[in-house]
C-alpha cells in the first residue's frame, strides 16, 4: 500500500514499505503548506523541474536526510553541484529504484535556477510503485500527447495543474483528464498565489461530467492507494 500526502502547490509525499518518496517539496514560502520543511524525511525527492515553487526546499531535506534527488540532467547536475547526490535522467527515460521506476515525460513550460541559470527542459513525472502507476504532470499547459501517454499507461493516479497563468486552467486540465483516463485526478498548483486562484470544486465538478473521477485533497490530507 503506498501512502499520498498532498502538501499543497504541487508537492506529495509517498510512502512505500520503507521508502519515503518526496515530490516537488516547496514548503518554505507556500503560504499554503500544512508542515514544516524540517519536519519532512525524504530517501528520494523527485523534482519535475527548476523553478523555485517546485524546487523549494529540495536542498535542504536531502542534506539533512542524505536523500538521492532524480531529475532531469541539467538540474541533476544543479543540485549535485550543492553537495547533494542525485540521479541524473531526461525526458522518454525510465530507470528501476528500488522502490519502483520513474520516468520523465514531456511538458510545455520552462526551467531554471533560483540563480536563473537554464535547467533542462522541464519533466512530468511517471512514478510505477507497487503495480500504481502515479502521473504527475509538473507544471505545462495542455498537450496531445497525453493521449499517448493515457494510452500507454493505465493510470491510477494523475495530479494536474489547474491554475492557469502559468499552466493549465480549469478547463484544459479537464481535456487533460479526458486524454489520460486516470482512475483518479487530483487537482494541483492553484490558490497559492493571487495569480492561481481556481476553483477546484468546479474543477472535480467537470471531470464528473466527463464521466471521469477527481477529487480535492485538503492540504495535508494522505490516501491510500
Ligand atoms: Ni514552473
Ligand atoms: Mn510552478
Amino acid at each position: 500500500m503506498i501512502k499520498l500526502t498532498y502538501f499543497a502547490h504541487s508537492a506529495f509525499s509517498l510512502e512505500f514499505e520503507k521508502f519515503k518518496i518526496l515530490i516537488d517539496p516547496f514548503i518554505t514560502g507556500n503560504p499554503l503548506a500544512p508542515v514544516e520543511a524540517k519536519n519532512l524525511n525524504a530517501d528520494y525527492i523527485v523534482l519535475s523541474h527548476g523553478h523555485g515553487d517546485h524546487l523549494g526546499d529540495t536542498i535542504d531535506i536531502a542534506k539533512r536526510c542524505k536523500s538521492t534527488v532524480i531529475a532531469v540532467n541539467e538540474l541533476a547536475n544543479y543540485i549535485n553541484s550543492k553537495g547533494v547526490n542525485a540521479h541524473n535522467m531526461h525526458i522518454g527515460g525510465v530507470y528501476s529504484f528500488p522502490f519502483g521506476k520513474v520516468k520523465f515525460t514531456i511538458a510545455h513550460h520552462g526551467s531554471s535556477s533560483p540563480e536563473g541559470d537554464y535547467m533542462g527542459e522541464p519533466a512530468g513525472i511517471l512514478l510505477m510503485i507497487n503495480g500504481k502507476t502515479i502521473y504527475h504532470a509538473g507544471d505545462t499547459g495542455l498537450f496531445m500527447d497525453m493521449k499517448l501517454i493515457g494510452e500507454t499507461n493505465k493510470i491510477d493516479v494523475a495530479m494536474l495543474p489547474i491554475g492557469g497563468n502559468f499552466t493549465m486552467d480549469v478547463d484544459d486540465a479537464v481535456k487533460a483528464s479526458e486524454f489520460l483516463k486516470a482512475n483518479l485526478v487530483i487537482p494541483i498548483h492553484f490558490n497559492t498565489f493571487p495569480v492561481i486562484q481556481a476553483d477546484a470544486d468546479l474543477f472535480v465538478e467537470k471531470v464528473k461530467k466527463a464521466g471521469l473521477t477527481a477529487r480535492k485533497l485538503n492540504f495535508g490530507e494522505t490516501i491510500e492507494l
